[in-house]
Formats: C-alpha cells, structure tokens, sequence
C-alpha cells in the first residue's frame, strides 16, 4: 500500500475543492467547509467598523450577563477596577500638565521645582493607585475567567442532555455542536477582551479629553493615528475566521487520526496490523495541508501589517508638523506640547488597544453566537417535556403499523429504505417477547422505537391503546432497563459501572451486590486488584481491563439494578462463555415468572424456546409470530423454522465430527446447549 508520507509534497498546500488524497482516502472525500455559510458567519464577514462598534454594547452586556451568572462579585471588582484605572490615568495627565506648566515656568528654578511640588505628588498617588487597580483588574479577571467558561460550558450541556436521540445523531447538529465547543473558551477570553475595552475606553476619554481641552484640532489627528491599524486588525481577523470555519473539519480530522494513535482500545490492531506508520504519515500529510494554509495566513497577515505600519508612520509624521506648527505659530505653548506629546501617546496607544480589542472581542463573539446557536437549537430539537402519565401496570404494548426511516443523506438512488415497514405487533406485559431476524432486519431498532428513543414516521405504538407520543417521555423512559447491543463501557469503577443504572437515588450497596450476583459478575469483581473499586479504564492510574464478556456481565447487572418494569437485552450474551449464557437464560426465565416483561433479542435460535411470544423481522417486515412450537412445528417452511434448521445442523455436524476420545471439556458446554436445540 502505498504511503502518504513518502510523497507529502504533492499534498502540500493541497487544500483543494477535491481535497488532499489523504482525505479523499480517509474520509472519502474534501473535508473542507466552503459551501452554505451560515448568516452569521457572513454577517461577520461583511461588517463595517462602524457596523461593530455600534453592535459593542450588546455583546459586552451578552459577556456581561455570563459574567454575572458567573461570579457577581468578581464582575463589581473588575469593573470598578477598571473605572478607577482610567480616572487615575485622567488625573495623573492633568497632574503632568500642572508639573510641566511650572518647570518651565519663567523665575528661578528652585521656585519654579518648589511649585511643581504638589502636581509631583498628584502624579505619584495616581501612578500608585492606578497600579493598584490594575493589579486588583487582573486578580478579578482571573478569577471570572474560569468561571464564565464553566458557565457558558454547562449552558450547553445541559440542553444537549435533553436532545433527541435524532438530533445527537445529525451532522449538522454536531457540526454546530464542535464549534459551539470553541464558543464556551471563546466566553472565556471574552471577559479578558471587554475588561481591556473598558480599561482603553476609559484611558481614552482621558487622553482624548485632555487632548480637546489642548486644542481641538488634536483629537482628529489622533484618530487619523490609529486608522490604518485598525484596518489590519480587523482585516487579519476576518481573514483568521474564515479561514478557521473553513478548515475546521480538516482540523477536527487530524486530531481524530492523532488521538486513535494513543487511544488504547485500537492500539492491539494498531501493532498487529501495523496501522500506526500508516495513519501517523496520512496524519502529517494531514497537517502539511493545514499548514500551508497557515503559511498564507501568516503572509497576508504580515502584508496587511506593513502597509499599516506604513500609513501609522506617515499620519504620525503629519500629527508631529501639526504639533510644531502649532509652536511656531505661537498657538500652543511648549509646556502644553509637551503634554499634548504625551497625551498624544497615551491617547494613541489607548485606541489602538481598544481597537484591537474589539476586534477581538467580535472575533470570539462569532464563536459564543455558535454557542448561542447551538443552545436555540437544541431547545428547538429538546426531548418534550409533559405529556400524559404511562398506564401504571400496563397489560399491552401494541405497534401498529410501524415504519421507520432514519433520518439522514438518501444516497446515490434518492430514497432510503425504511429500517421498518408496516410493523404490526403486540408485546404483553408479564411474559418474554423474543425478537429475531437477520443482521439489519430491524430489531434494535423496533426496541429503540418501544423505549421512546426514535417516534414512527406512521403508524403508532400504543399502550393500552394509548399513543406512546402522547405519553410523558421521562416517565416512559424510566420504565426500561436497556442492555443495548453496543452497551456503554463506563470508563468508572466497577461499582459505579452497575450503579449507573439508576443515579436518581442514592447508591445502594446491596443492591449493587445483588444485581453483580443476579448476573454472574460477583466473581468477575472480587478478581479485580481493587474490588469494587477498581477503576475500569487502562490509562489511569490504578486503571484495570476486563474482557468483553466480563463487561457484558456488568452491563446484564446494570440494567438489574435499574429494576425496571420493562427489560430490553440485545444480544445479551454474544460475548459469554457457553456456561455463562445458559445462567444468563435461565435468569431471564426467572425474572419472567415473577412477572417481569422481558425483551429479548438474539441470534441463538434455541434460547428463545421459553419465550412466550417469538417475533420474527426480516428487512423492516414482521414476517412471522408465535411460540417457538408453533413457528417450528406447523409450518412446513418458514423464516424461524428454516434458520433454527441451520444452526441445529451446524451443531449436529460438529458433534458429529469429533471423536468422543478427542472432545475437549469445552465441548461438555456444547453438548448442554445442543441438548436444548
Ligand atoms: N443510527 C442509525 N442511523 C441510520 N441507519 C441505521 C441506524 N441504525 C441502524 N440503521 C440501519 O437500519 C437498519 C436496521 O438496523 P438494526 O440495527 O435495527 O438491525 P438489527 O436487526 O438490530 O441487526 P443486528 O442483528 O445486526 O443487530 C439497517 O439497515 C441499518 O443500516
Ligand atoms: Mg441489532
């Protein structure tokens, strides 16, 4: 195979519209965002200065209000901090004046230093105090930063916790949802930007209305200093956006192939397949490409900054001829140029800094409106709250034809086929319904339909005749336990792994003991070095693996915890030992007969025996219904019949093939199982 790395050259810079061959390989296909901007990405784009000044006090009250959610009384330091900074740099200017009126005053200079005295001191108590609001600006600051960020973190959080199940799964969803990640930082460096805006804002009135009371024709000239940087500001700002939206799935890719080099779940196959030179020379071809891209940021950039270093040159040389010929026209005296010099700048340095600022605060703001997004739509994509209650004990569940499509591209042909067409079943209450059918027939997604996970395009799945849709959907979900085929490997201690199952009560500890039992995981904990404490994730500290078949144990004990009325295992043993399964089955019996509802789904044919009620799919279809004596007895031909055929002979023939002196212990578990066939 051949390999990027020994060839990146041709990818370099290879930001195309068809993509690098890395990203064609990897992800099939260009990674790079440039179609359908969204309106506020353009509205950045396109927006005047004076469009972004005048949209300011909004975005600082948005920051302000974050802020306030945060820490109130961080907020009052810093802000009075900030005033206090820009006063003292007002009076500090004006007690200058005064110390440069008197020394160059005429009459002998130890009078002349004498009167200047008192202004001395002015200065010196400004200067002092000025540095101690700084200090007192930068403690707050510091102390709301992490703050707001947690804030604007758990703003987002906690809407999308309560989206549907549709929503986690669309791309356009998480795409929002990855930048609105940035947004919660970006919330963050706000706080920093709006506490300069406030500081330069002050600084600058200062200056700007020492400036005025100089001479008017000063101020103009100050702005006229400061326009050609704020155009590069802004400029390279844009430009650093634009760039950002549009590599940033690129980004987001070459961080996925980094992080999967140092996961621990694919580093056997990384090794044994020899992936790692593999993935770690697309990974550089990867970032070559961002790069360049990089490169040509940072070259426009210093561009942009020469031509406005050029012009700030040019506007200061013409602010320093006003200044002396004001002189030499005997319009200002010297002592007045002097502080006019160093209002000037002070005045300059203020607004370059606030301008620099609010670039970068409507920089950041772009991110946190991304945030803001993102919380609108996840309200809009919310799991609806309310509803009527679900029956208390209810006697039947009844899908009436059911269909269902995922949501998502149609693909090449235009249309999807729907993972359930027509579906027609009950599932009474008390009994073990079992669910069968080939791979993609639609099991697990009938049951993600049963717990309220995905709602029917058409048809209805009714309660006691009363339409799941309309019922209260947090009480629907508290009514299952859910052992689902891709059951989640919490990376937590062993105890919490089974006490997760139900966290809106206190831990209970024999009840935690009891459900590892009822599973047949107590044996599997007291191996661990820690006990129930053992944390379950390699990586970490005291961090310790169990096989899949040791975990599926803890995700059958999870669910018992729950104790909930409604069971639902997907493939519930496809990682145990023969032993093991039978245990698990007979179990499941049991919860049956004391009058537990038990969905069962699973390939092996000859555990459903005992169901009360097999339900056999096939491509979204319910092909066949009935005990396992009706679905293999009456029918001459059938779905059921057919596969169960299948699997008996394949246990027949390998009995058949072993030797009765070569049978391995093993094969005493075989022969269990064959027995219930
Ligand atoms: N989240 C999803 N998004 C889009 N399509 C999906 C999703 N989950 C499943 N499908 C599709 O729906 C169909 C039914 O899948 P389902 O998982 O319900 O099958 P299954 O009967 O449980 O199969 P298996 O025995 O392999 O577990 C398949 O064609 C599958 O590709
Ligand atoms: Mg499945």
């Amino acid at each position: 195979m051949s390999r990027p790395a020994e060839n990146t050259s041709t990818t370099v810079g290879a930001g195309t519209e068809e993509g690098s061959p890395s990203e064609r390989l990897l992800f099939g296909g260009p990674l790079l965002h440039d179609t359908g901007w969204n309106k506020h990405e353009r509205a950045y784009l396109e927006m005047s200065l004076w469009a972004m000044a005048s949209s300011l006090p909004r975005l600082v009250a948005s920051t302000v209000r974050l802020a306030w959610r945060a820490d109130r009384r961080a907020l009052w330091a810093v802000g009075c901090a900030e005033v206090l900074h820009g006063v003292t740099q007002a009076i500090g200017l004006v007690a200058v004046n005064e110390v440069l009126g008197a020394v160059l005053a005429t009459g002998p200079i130890a009078d002349r230093l004498h009167a200047a005295v008192p202004a001395l001191i002015w200065v010196a108590v400004t200067s002092l105090v000025g540095a101690l609001a700084m200090s007192a600006s930068t403690a707050g600051t510091g102390r709301l930063e992490p703050k707001v960020e947690r804030v604007a973190t758990e703003m987002y959080l906690e809407r999308v916790i309560r989206v549907e199940l549709e929503a986690i799964e669309d791309e356009d969803f998480h795409r929002l949802l990855d930048s609105a990640q940035y947004g919660a930082a970006g919330a963050r460096r706000m706080i920093r930007y709006c506490t300069a805006v406030v500081g330069a804002l002050v600084s600058f009135a200062a200056a700007a209305g020492v400036l005025t009371v100089l001479h008017p024709a000063l101020l103009p000239l100050l702005l006229l200093m400061t326009l050609p940087r704020s155009w590069a500001a802004l400029r390279n700002s844009r430009t650093r956006y634009e760039s950002f939206q549009r590599w940033a799935q690129h980004a987001r890719a070459g961080r996925l192939l980094s992080q999967t080099l140092i996961r621990t779940d694919p580093a056997p196959e990384i090794r044994v397949h020899d992936v790692g030179p593999f993935l770690l020379g697309h990974f550089r071809s990867m970032s070559e490409s961002s790069e360049g891209e990089q490169t040509r940021l940072a070259r426009s950039a210093a561009k942009t900054r020469l031509i406005a270093s050029a012009l700030t040159g040019i506007a200061t040389l013409v602010t320093y001829l006003a200044l002396g010929g004001l002189l030499l026209t005997g319009v200002m005296a010297l002592s007045v140029a002097g502080t006019a010099v160093l209002a000037t700048r002070s005045g300059a340095a203020s607004l370059t800094t606030l301008i620099l600022q609010v670039n970068s605060l409507y920089e950041e703001a772009c991110y946190v409106m991304d945030l803001e997004r993102l919380c609108v739509e996840a309200h809009k994509r919310a799991i609806p709250v309310g509803g009527l209650p679900v029956p208390d004990q209810p006697r039947l569940i009844r899908f009436e034809d059911v269909t269902f499509t995922y949501p998502g591209d149609s693909g090449d042909s235009g249309t999807r086929r729907p993972a359930l067409s027509g579906v027609t079943l009950d599932i009474p209450m008390g009994k073990i319904v079992a669910l069968v059918g080939e791979n993609g027939s639609g099991k697990t997604t009938l049951v993600k339909l049963l717990a309220g996970l995905y709602q029917p395009g058409e048809g209805a799945i009714r309660w006691d005749g009363q339409d799941a849709g309309a019922l209260d959907r947090a009480d629907l979900f508290s009514r299952f336990a859910m052992v689902s085929q891709d059951f989640h490997r919490w990376p937590l201690t062993a105890r919490m792994n089974i006490a997760i199952g139900r966290t809106d009560g206190p831990l209970e500890e024999e009840r935690v003991e009891a459900a590892a039992r009822y599973a047949g995981a107590r044996k599997v904990v007291e191996e661990m070095p820690r006990g129930w404490d053992t944390l379950l994730s390699r990586g970490y500290k005291g961090g310790h693996q169990i096989s899949g078949g040791q975990w599926q144990k803890l995700g059958l004990a999870r669910a018992h915890y729950r104790d909930a009325q409604i069971l639902i295992v997907d493939e519930p043993t496809s990682a145990l030992d023969a032993r093991a399964e039978l245990e698990v089955f007979e179990q499941i019996r049991q919860l049956a007969q004391a009058g537990q509802t038990v969905l069962l789904i699973t390939h092996r044919l000859a555990s459903v025996r005992d169901a009360d009620l097999i339900h056999v799919l096939e491509k979204g279809r319910l092909r066949e219904s009935g005990t396992f004596e009706e679905l293999t007895d009456n029918p001459p031909v059938g779905i059921f019949r057919d596969l169960y055929e299948m699997q008996r002979r394949q246990f027949v023939d390998e009995q058949a093939a072993a030797l009765p002196g070569q049978r391995k212990p093993a094969d005493a578990d075989a022969t269990e199982t064959s027995r219930e066939l």
